[in-house]
């Protein structure tokens, strides 16, 4: 079992099948299991893929694992396995507008363990990046911007996520035209990125690295120790309108 307190902050080891066991009298969290049933939706010719069943897990989500100033720490789990020839994915969702704003709730990951893609798309479809992101690495979210993590490795990526509580993400846009923007296909020792062909429109995604978040005074260190030590620090998080010049994609983002 791989133990990720180190990475996490948590006592918490990953099991070889994908499932984390909580130690030290850590109260256990059920996790919210994605099964192929969900997930083929999400995929290009989904149904042809007789061969996986519906009851297979491809990921597990561990909500609420900490809750503080209404904001939420959880927990995702994404095995390496591959769809035909496209990595294993998060489904892709966004995020509503903060209520009496015009404004949607921000996002930010961290890879506990693991190298991950983000697939960002603006809900207007005019910008699409995709973020390359290893351990430690933080990712932001920006407002508007519908979401998608790719496993590219051959080891399980864990990543946590800092959100506000209070909302529920919407599937129905990604469901529709069956995933994201592009899809992540393997090539060689490598991926490739290709257009989805249920969208109407074509936006070749960014490619891009993560900036530091000085910005907000996150540093490099576990986002969990950052947010139990200074919760107001993500105070940006519950409050978007109020950060709308920092809240865009050149303040978290290199651009290649
Ligand atoms: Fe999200």
């Amino acid at each position: 079992m791989l133990d990720l307190r180190k990475q996490s902050g948590i006592p918490i080891k990953l099991k070889d099948n994908g499932e984390l066991y909580f130690y030290n009298n850590f109260a256990p969290i059920e996790p919210d299991i994605r099964t192929f049933k969900e997930l083929k939706k999400f995929i290009n010719d989904g149904k042809k893929f007789t061969e996986i069943k519906d009851s297979e897990p491809f990921y597990l989500m561990y909500r609420g694992i900490f809750e503080s100033s209404n904001l939420r720490y959880d927990i995702t789990i994404l095995p390496p396995r591959k769809i035909g020839n496209e990595f294993n994915k998060t489904v892709g969702h966004y995020h509503p507008n903060k209520p009496k704003t015009k404004v949607a709730y921000p996002e930010i990951y961290e890879v506990v363990s693991g190298h991950a893609l983000y697939l960002l798309q603006k809900n207007n479809l005019k910008d699409a990046i995709l973020v390359e992101a290893f351990e430690g690495e933080k990712v932001v979210i920006p407002p508007g911007y519908g979401h998608v993590t790719i496993n590219l490795d051959e080891r399980p990526l864990v990543m946590a996520n800092l959100l506000d509580a209070s909302f529920e993400s919407g599937y129905d846009f990604y469901k529709i035209h069956k995933g994201g923007i592009s899809y992540i296909i393997e090539d060689k020792d490598s991926f490739k990125v290709v257009p989805n062909p249920n969208y109407p429109k074509k936006t070749i995604p960014r490619m891009a690295r993560p900036r530091d978040l000085m910005l907000f005074e996150i540093d490099a260190s576990r986002l969990l120790f950052q947010f139990q030590e200074n919760p107001e620090k993500f105070f940006w998080l519950s409050n978007p309108e109020e950060y709308l010049v920092q809240l865009v994609p050149q303040s978290f983002f290199y651009f290649k």
